[in-house]
């Protein structure tokens, strides 16, 4: 009886202890993603008006398809999560189609712009258990629709010829068209194992 006492006891006073962890760690899982994500932003924003000064569309073009899964990439290994963008209206399937928790997201992103919400301001950060019951630290920050992002996202008929003919022979299941500036173009999301034991 005695130790059923001292068990009850932990166990009453263990399970908000393993919470508040799990929240505090959440917490600084948060802002570690946020930091990568806008550093991410303000990097791809820099090299894109660089390329179109320098090479013009079809250069800055490379910036979106080679430069930001590079960096993603990199961020991925160097950090042990897994760092990619994706979006409802995906122009490269292998990489930007996005899984049900981050479709789930975006819809609830675009739910948020629908009242007025300024897309940069928005994020979600959560602990999901997968199917096998594996535990992840989940994030998603959306990123908006610049007027310099309309060239290759744009309603397709202010589209140069040149760019769509690019675009048309490397996607040709393309369907991030047609956005307009302010729009939600999709969101970075990251995605980062809980250490259990
Ligand atoms: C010069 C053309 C060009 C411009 C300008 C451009 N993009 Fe892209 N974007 C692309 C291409 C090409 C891809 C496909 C990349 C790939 O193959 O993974 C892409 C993919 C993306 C994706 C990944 C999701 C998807 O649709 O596959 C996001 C998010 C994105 N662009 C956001 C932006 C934002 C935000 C801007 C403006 C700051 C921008 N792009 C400007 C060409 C462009």
């Amino acid at each position: 009886m005695k130790h059923a006492g001292i068990l009850l006891l932990l166990a009453s006073i263990s399970i908000p202890a393993v919470a508040s962890a799990e929240t505090d760690d959440l917490a600084s899982f948060r802002s570690e993603a946020r930091a990568a994500s806008m550093r991410f932003m303000k990097q791809l924003a820099g090299e894109m008006k660089a390329a179109l000064g320098s090479g013009g569309p079809v250069k800055a073009l490379s910036v979106c398809k080679d430069k930001a899964p590079a960096i993603t990439g990199e961020q991925s290994r160097l950090r042990g999560w897994k760092m990619t963008r994706v979006s409802l209206k995906y122009r490269n399937p292998m990489l930007g189609m996005p899984d049900d928790w981050e479709a789930a997201q975006l819809q609830a992103f675009e739910q948020r712009r629908a009242k007025g919400e300024k897309p940069d301001r928005m994020e979600v950060a959560e602990i999901v258990t997968d199917p096998t019951g594996r535990k992840y630290y989940r994030y998603m920050k959306a990123i908006g629709t610049r007027p310099m992002c309309l060239m290759c996202h744009g309603d397709p008929a202010t589209i140069s010829p040149e760019i769509r003919r690019t675009l048309e022979t490397l996607y040709p299941h393309d369907l991030a068209t047609g956005f307009k500036a302010g729009d939600i173009r999709g969101a970075i999301s990251i995605k980062a194992p809980v250490e259990q034991d």
